[in-house]
């Protein structure tokens, strides 16, 4: 059985060209499940209920986040009510939300684990404990556990994976935008990728106008960052799941942008 990832959709162009490529994936590939990375979809800065209601029409089955969950105020409430909306789970405690979702279907049921990195983020709760007991209580109910691991340091995201390797089924990063060519099993099994990339702008800087970004670098000044227009890309990952062993069969990276065209 497959689960399709969709790595951060970034503002209105990474909005779109999800609700353009999602119905080709799912003919394509028919995954059993659908989870997407949404932290940026509220035009670079975290998500609305409005977005959220969007992606889950167009399909998707559970949505993440990471260090711009609570850009929009409104989210705070609207979090409590919507379990397929989840955030990283080591926020302190008695912040909204959960960090953990199951999407169950007549195949099986998965379990989605959202979690944020340290190296270059806020201080947050240690991730590997958080993962340690949650991974626990994931297992009580299904073998298929999904880690997305929203971090900067790859270096991190090693580490993670390989200290939760064989007891989950896969992990994989986001947060940086940048896809990665590292996708492999781990020893007992569980899938890994550094960085899925993002859903947006293709000619941006990370997603964002190029202008700005420079100035930043060049000035040092404060700069207000904008969503960048023009072609987009899409970044996701698909994972085969064993649904008996719960491990991992393979990882296909998906990039579609103007120098990759989709393949029916
Ligand atoms: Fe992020």
């Amino acid at each position: 059985m497959k689960l399709l990832f969709i790595g951060d959709i970034m503002g209105a162009p990474g909005r779109e060209i999800v609700k353009e490529y999602l119905p080709l994936l799912k003919r394509k590939f028919q995954p059993a499940f659908i989870v997407a990375n949404g932290e940026n979809s509220a035009h670079g800065r975290g998500i609305t209920e409005k977005i959220a209601k969007e992606l889950f029409d167009a399909g998707v089955h559970a949505i993440t986040l990471g260090n711009h969950a609570w850009d929009n105020k409104e989210i705070f409430d609207y979090i409590d009510s919507e379990p397929r909306l989840i955030r990283p789970a080591n926020f302190p405690e008695g912040a909204p939300g959960k960090g953990i979702t199951y999407i169950k279907q007549p195949e099986g049921e998965l379990a989605v684990i959202n979690l944020q990195g340290r190296a270059f983020l806020p201080p947050l709760d240690c991730p590997f404990n958080v993962a340690d007991r949650l991974v626990e209580q994931a297992r009580k109910r299904t073998k298929l556990i999904f880690v997305d691991f929203h971090a900067e340091a790859t270096s991190e995201k090693q580490a993670l994976a390989w200290y939760l390797d064989g007891r989950i089924s896969a992990l994989v990063g986001t947060h940086t935008h940048v896809q990665t060519g590292d996708e492999r099993l781990l020893a007992q099994g569980t899938g890994y990728l550094s960085d899925v990339g993002m859903c947006g702008p293709m000619d941006g800087i990370l997603g964002m106008e190029r202008e700005a970004v420079i100035k930043k670098f060049l000035t040092q000044l404060p700069v207000r960052f904008e969503v960048a227009t023009g072609p987009a890309q899409l970044n996701a990952v698909l994972i085969t799941l064993d649904k008996n062993t719960g491990q991992t069969r393979k990882l296909e990276r998906i990039r579609i942008d103007a120098n990759h065209p989709f393949m029916e």
